[in-house]
């Protein structure tokens, strides 16, 4: 991760206030995250059983800073963990379940003894969910909260270097989540899992003497060429999702004015606001150039037709004459066939039209294109260092979706009451968030991602 990465992170103060617990904060990914947190203005109460390594760091953060010695395989210890905190600072903001262990890589199946699986299931799995479920007791009555846990790359492939007790753990914790994003969801609670790729932290990498060795070899069998994956880059994948910026809605909303925005636009506006050079690209001249004229310096706008591949050309070779470079090129301009059209009644000219916008560049058909795209491109242009990711948003009442201003707040409503999290409407500012997390430095090891920003609409 590179040193610039946490720069975002560090004036922006992004969890200022918020109160956070840590499990296994003491060591690797934990410790990187009470950094992190604590940087961006959260109070981080670490929880480990290695007491020295966790005071020692509670106290080089300082103020703001606490340990707490806890065995989350205990669920005394969980309860005591999560009601001393609430007690000092009132409530509970976020709940990381990130301690884990690994087991044995070493022992195949028949060799697992039942000491080693319920080792293994209780820290990772069952004390996983002894914090969710203490977090919940307090995050309840709040009616708000987020919880999340550490998962691990190999619940995607399951093959990988761990062994079968650690897989199992870890696809459980990816149910939970689900589960529990379901069943949270109506009380304001938000809960994700970040899966991490191998970090060379004292788990996985017991003689550090080694860490640098190991991740040049974790690299080389990576898709994303340039980049090695640091506890600082998990950090910031939670920093995200604990922050009001994944609240598919920032707080903010309650000053939004009604006016319709789009997701667009307000990306454009983000992005420039933390300190991009943006050229916007649509069809929509007046509109464009106004919003280049209203961001002012480093802002311009250029007509680009998005079907075309003249325009589009011509867009990256103006970007590169103006600036010597192009760091970010975000894919999102769309359109949306007539809502409710049946296949049957779907003109060819229309499917054409369609597809021609949505998925040259850039209805379910399309998107699902787009979907694979960020997938095998992730993987062939990783080899160039170039990462790609995808965001896929729930409802959001802009001009694409809701033409006439005076049926947003209806809209809106019927999106809300239709998804899993309560208290929350999604807003472009919502999905700019994702685009501005998944642009940065931070996010420098995430590729082939497809983000998504439904409040839980889409669990499966
Ligand atoms: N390092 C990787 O390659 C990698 C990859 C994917 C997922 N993960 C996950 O990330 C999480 C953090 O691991 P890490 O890589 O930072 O390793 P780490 O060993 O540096 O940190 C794990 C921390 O958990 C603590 N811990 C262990 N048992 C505990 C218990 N019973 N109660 C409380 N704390 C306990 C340890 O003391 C340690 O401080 C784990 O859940 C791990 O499974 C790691």
């Amino acid at each position: 991760m590179s040193s610039v990465s946490s720069s975002l992170a560090s004036t922006l103060k992004r969890l200022q206030n918020k109160v956070a617990i840590i499990t296994g904060g003491a060591s690797g990914i934990g410790a990187s995250t009470a950094r992190v947190f604590h940087g961006n203005g959260a109070k981080v109460v670490i929880a480990d059983i290695q007491d020295n390594k966790g005071k020692s760091l509670a106290e080089e953060l300082g103020p703001n800073a606490s340990f707490i010695h806890c065995d989350v395989s205990n669920e005394n210890d969980v309860r005591n963990l999560v009601d001393s905190t609430t007690a000092k600072q009132g409530k509970l903001d976020i709940m990381y379940n990130n301690a884990g262990i690994l087991g044995s890589t070493m022992s195949s199946i028949p060799d697992k003894t039942k000491f080693e699986i319920d080792q293994v299931i209780g820290v990772n799995l069952v004390g996983s969910m002894f914090g969710a479920k203490h977090a919940a007791r307090v995050m309840m009555s709040q009616r708000n909260g987020c919880i999340l846990f550490t998962a691990s790359v190999c619940t995607a492939i399951s093959g990988l270097l761990a062994s079968n007790a650690y897989v199992a753990s870890k696809y459980g914790i990816l149910g939970l989540t689900k589960n529990l994003a379901a069943e949270l969801g109506p009380y304001g609670i938000r809960v994700n899992c970040v899966s991490p790729y191998a970090v060379a932290t004292p788990m996985a990498a017991p003689d550090q003497s080694k860490a640098s060795e190991l991740e040049e070899s974790w690299a080389k069998m990576s898709n994303l060429k340039g980049e090695s994956l640091k506890a600082e880059g998990v950090a910031n994948a939670a920093l995200y999702l604990a922050s009001d910026e994944a609240n598919y809605v920032g707080r903010e909303s309650g000053n939004f004015n009604r006016r319709s925005k789009r997701i667009g636009a307000t990306t454009a506006t983000l992005f420039h606001k933390n300190g991009a050079k943006v050229i916007i690209a649509d069809i929509q001249d007046t509109k464009g150039e106004a919003l280049a004229n209203k961001l002012g310096e480093d802002a311009c706008y250029i007509h680009c037709d998005v079907t075309k591949e003249d325009d589009i050309r011509n867009l990256t070779d103006a970007a590169i004459a103006k600036h010597g470079k192009l760091d970010i090129m975000y894919s999102n301009a769309g359109i949306l066939d007539r809502p409710l059209s049946c296949i049957m009644d779907t003109p060819k000219s229309e499917i054409d039209q369609i597809i021609g916008i949505n998925l040259e560049i850039r209805i379910v058909v399309s998107k699902y294109g787009v979907l694979g795209l960020t997938k095998n491109l992730a993987a062939e242009l990783g080899q160039h260092g170039i990462r790609v990711n995808c965001i896929s948003p729930y409802g959001v009442a802009t001009p694409l979706i809701v033409p006439n201003e005076a049926e947003i707040t209806s809209m809106e409503m019927s999106l809300a009451a239709m998804g899993n999290l309560k208290g929350e409407i999604l807003k472009p500012e919502g999905v700019a968030q994702a685009a501005l997390y998944l642009a940065s430095d931070e996010a420098n090891y995430v590729s082939g991602l497809n983000l998504v920003v439904d409040g839980g609409f889409s669990i499966s």
